[in-house]
């Protein structure tokens, strides 16, 4: 009886081990929803059909990077205030925010026209890594977590499975989103160097 007990929690030890590691190929979403990061309401949300084509890599360059909750929150109302009040856009402009906390900060979210690259704001998830990645690459965090929104997004098929992936600077003269980072992000599943660069200025937005 002790044996088999002994036996049992052994073989316990061995599934949570293998579970363990199943658990790290389907991460749990570290999500921080509008109401937790005390985001305004958009002044309107207008959405497009999925499954989404188009994966879009930004920086925010401004605010510098945030390495805590607190600090990734208020980061987050800066760019909201930002982008609503000082540009006048309906919303903070960017599907999801990544923080150096780790986590994603819902933005506008999936499926709804974003103000992130023109041409491309209603077939694409735009996601934001906060901080100024042009010399210094984001931490390891920061990059799991783009990754694991990503996968969330093919899982739930609200991203299209042979999604293509690329930079901001890569839809619009800018240098977005900054040299270390656009670097890194060649080197990633779905990477396409397509450029359909555009003036905006150019085009009825
Ligand atoms: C992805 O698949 C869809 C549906 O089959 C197809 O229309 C589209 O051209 C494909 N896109 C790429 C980039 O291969």
């Amino acid at each position: 009886m002790v044996i088999t007990r002994r036996r049992t929690s052994v073989l316990a030890v061995v599934v949570l081990q293998v579970l363990g590691t199943w658990d790290g190929a389907m991460a749990c979403l570290p999500y921080v929803s509008r109401d937790v990061w005390s985001a305004n309401p958009p002044r309107s949300v207008d959405k497009f059909p999925g499954p989404i084509p188009f994966v879009i890599i930004h920086h925010t360059y401004e605010p510098a990077a945030c390495y805590t909750p607190a600090d990734c929150c208020k980061a987050m109302q800066a760019i909201q205030r930002f982008h609503q009040q000082d540009r006048g856009w309906n919303d903070i402009g960017y599907s999801f925010v990544v923080g150096g906390d780790g986590r994603i900060y819902q933005g506008r979210g999936f499926n709804v026209v974003g103000a992130h690259a023109p041409r491309y704001n209603d077939k694409s998830v735009g996601i934001c890594l906060i901080g100024d990645w042009r010399v210094d690459l984001p931490p390891e965090n920061m990059l799991a977590a783009v990754q694991t929104l990503i996968d969330y997004g093919v899982r739930m098929n609200i991203i299209a499975s042979n999604y293509t992936l690329i930079g901001h600077r890569q839809t619009r003269p800018t240098e977005c989103p900054g040299d270390r980072l656009f670097k890194e992000i060649q080197t990633w599943a779905h990477f396409s160097p397509m450029m359909d660069v555009v003036d905006p200025n150019s085009i009825p937005t």
